[in-house]
């Protein structure tokens, strides 16, 4: 069983030591809990893909404490991410540049850029300062599943897979850090996150380019592929409008249902689960995940979800919904 322990300064410190023995310690961030392991240590590298079931193609974001050591992982650092990284870190936020050669291709899956981030959360930075060097962390979460957000989460996932659990309570994001790709001749959003795209372009003052996964068949980036951020449960997005009448067509079905809702009115004919979250997009991200796995848990036959609008506010969370959804 792996131990979950409360992060203060003694787990800290047992959780630096594991580090520095290449073990896995899972940590939370202000997006979702990380599973980390010493970047610098190609072997230990090898063990997050193996305890997550991740394909070793798929790169990992190196988390770092500060801005100086910038340089110990990418041989070029841009303007714009210099720019980038004074407004926004620590935060949600991961640039990819162009690595160092000392960087293990583990950590890169081969490429020649690297993903870092200085994340803002109190434990995460205690634990970077305390460790000193970069921490190799996807999300906590077996390979396709549902990011963590909660410790617990994480003891779903990787019970005895892994060497520690920091508890630093919930996430206060909720999704995964917007992801921009500096390594090449213009700015590409790779992933979106809490960070808007018109906040980058309003620093960069420049327009981004949106890969995402459906013009993009060789993923960059494993969030990119559709099938990712999975339930269990067949998932499909509903349209606010037509949700009543799929509601009764699958009741007619004997179907058990759960609803994702955010604003709709249920009619007490109908028969189904609805789990709320807030009205606002970000308050929604942060309970997302949490929601997702609690619908996952109920033995429902389908779990529909009241389509939020397709502003740009919305814009990670629809990405992730649509993730969700696609797998079915
Ligand atoms: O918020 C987050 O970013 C969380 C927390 C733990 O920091 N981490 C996270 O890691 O979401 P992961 O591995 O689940 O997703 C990281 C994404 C992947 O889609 C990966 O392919 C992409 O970052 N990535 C990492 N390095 C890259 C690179 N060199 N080029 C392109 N994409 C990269
Ligand atoms: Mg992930």
């Amino acid at each position: 069983m792996t131990e979950t322990v409360f992060a203060d300064d003694t787990a800290i410190a047992k959780a630096v030591e594991l580090l520095h023995q290449g073990r896995l310690v899972a940590f939370p961030t202000e997006t979702v809990y990380g599973l980390g392991t010493d970047a610098g240590n190609a072997e230990a590298v090898t063990g997050i893909f193996r305890a997550k079931g991740r394909p070793v193609d798929h790169p990992l974001i190196v988390h770092i404490a500060s801005s100086a050591q910038l340089s110990d992982w990418a041989s070029q650092v841009p303007d714009a991410a210099q720019r980038l990284a004074k407004l926004f870190w620590p935060g949600p936020l991961t640039l990819i540049l162009k690595k160092r050669p000392e960087v293990p291709d583990e950590v890169t899956g081969g490429q020649d850029t690297v993903g870092l981030r200085i994340p803002d959360n109190p434990v995460a930075l205690r634990l970077l300062r305390a460790f000193g060097g970069g921490i190799a962390a996807p999300s906590a979460n077996r390979y396709k599943r549902v990011s963590p957000t909660q410790a617990s989460h994480v003891a779903e996932e990787l019970d005895g897979l892994i060497d520690l659990i920091l508890d630093g309570g919930p996430c206060r994001v909720g999704v995964e850090s917007t992801i921009i790709d500096l390594s090449g001749a213009s700015p590409l959003l790779l992933r979106p996150g809490r960070i808007s795209k018109a906040e980058i372009e309003q620093e960069l003052q420049c327009e981004l380019t949106v890969i995402s996964a459906t013009n993009n068949d060789t993923p960059r980036a494993p969030g990119q592929m559709t099938v990712h951020y999975a339930p269990l449960t067949s998932t499909r997005l509903c349209p606010p409008e037509r949700l009543s009448e799929t509601i009764r067509q699958l009741n007619d079905q004997g179907k058990k249902i759960g609803l994702l809702a955010y604003r709709f009115e249920s009619k007490s004919s109908s028969s189904v689960t609805i789990y709320y979250l807030p009205e606002t997009a970000d308050d929604y991200a942060q309970g997302l995940y949490a929601a997702l796995r609690d619908l996952d848990r109920l033995g429902l036959d389908a779990i529909l979800v009241e389509q939020p609008p397709e502003s740009n506010e919305w814009h990670a969370v629809n990405d992730r919904l649509k993730k969700a959804a696609a797998a079915f």
